[in-house]
């Protein structure tokens, strides 16, 4: 398939395409849900019950990301938006910054940033760069309760959901990155753009995450797939 200046390209990507800039995903081996179980830091009862363990979990994880650098495939994914413009979007799944990083001009995080917390008694919102990160459990600066990191927990709403309703359906081509395609919504969304008449793309290393779904797919890593396909579609 041929991408043009006139194709409406979405994009979603997932854990897979910060797998080459050394952030793990969460189901390969040695993933994040093989050292911690989901239902102990990913769920609002989990904060509830631990909120000590649920911050160790994501400040270690903040702080990780902070070292970690876009690799080509976010690359990649810049060239495209400088090629296609406004008909250039790009949902992930990822609140690893990454894209932000690589120079994306406005990538809907629908599970929210590792960058970001917020009060669970106010609402007031936070950059993480801002608060105090020493408690255990960091607290708000305008009425002293609990924060929490701003994600999406396993049983809450993703973000954006409106906005990607209405992107699904206005696109000519859906490319899925580095995503298992087991975490819904953004799972169904592949199907649901090819229902609505789009040609479907996926890149990702591990065969068997091809499904009916998928319409064209490329075998390997994104830091090479993703490179290789924009420099064929824009010489
Ligand atoms: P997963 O860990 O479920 O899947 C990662 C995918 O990336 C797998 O299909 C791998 O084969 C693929 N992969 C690995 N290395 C790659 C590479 N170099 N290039 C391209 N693909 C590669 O991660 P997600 O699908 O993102 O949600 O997981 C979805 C959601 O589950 C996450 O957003 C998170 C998690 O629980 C929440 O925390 C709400």
């Amino acid at each position: 398939m041929q991408i043009t200046r006139n194709t409406r390209l979405l994009v979603l990507t997932g854990a897979g395409i910060s797998a080459e800039s050394g952030i793990s995903t969460f189901r390969d081996k040695g993933g994040l849900w093989e050292n911690h179980r989901m239902e102990d830091v990913a769920t609002p009862e989990a904060f509830a019950r631990d909120p000590r363990m649920v911050w160790r979990f994501y400040k270690a994880r903040y702080e990780h990301s902070l070292q970690a650098k876009p690799n080509p495939a976010h690359f990649a994914l810049v060239d495209l938006e400088k090629q296609l413009d406004r008909n250039f979007h790009l949902i992930t799944q990822n609140i690893d910054n990454l894209h932000t990083l690589a120079g994306n001009r406005d990538p809907i995080e629908m599970h929210g940033s590792l960058r970001r917390c917020f009060c669970t008694g106010c609402d007031a919102h936070y950059a993480m760069e801002e608060i105090d990160l020493e408690p255990e459990i960091p607290l708000c600066a305008a009425c002293g309760a609990p924060l929490r990191p701003d994600v999406v927990w396993f049983g809450e709403m993703p973000y954006h959901l409106d906005r990607i309703d209405s992107l699904l359906k206005n696109c000519d081509v859906f490319l899925l990155v580095g995503t298992s395609g087991v975490v819904y919504p953004a799972a169904g969304f592949v199907m649901t753009a090819k229902y609505l008449g789009a040609h479907t793309l996926a890149i990702n290393p591990d065969a068997s995450s091809k499904t009916e779904a998928i319409d064209e797919f490329h075998l390997g890593k994104a830091g090479e797939v993703l490179p290789r396909l924009v420099r064929e579609w824009f010489p």
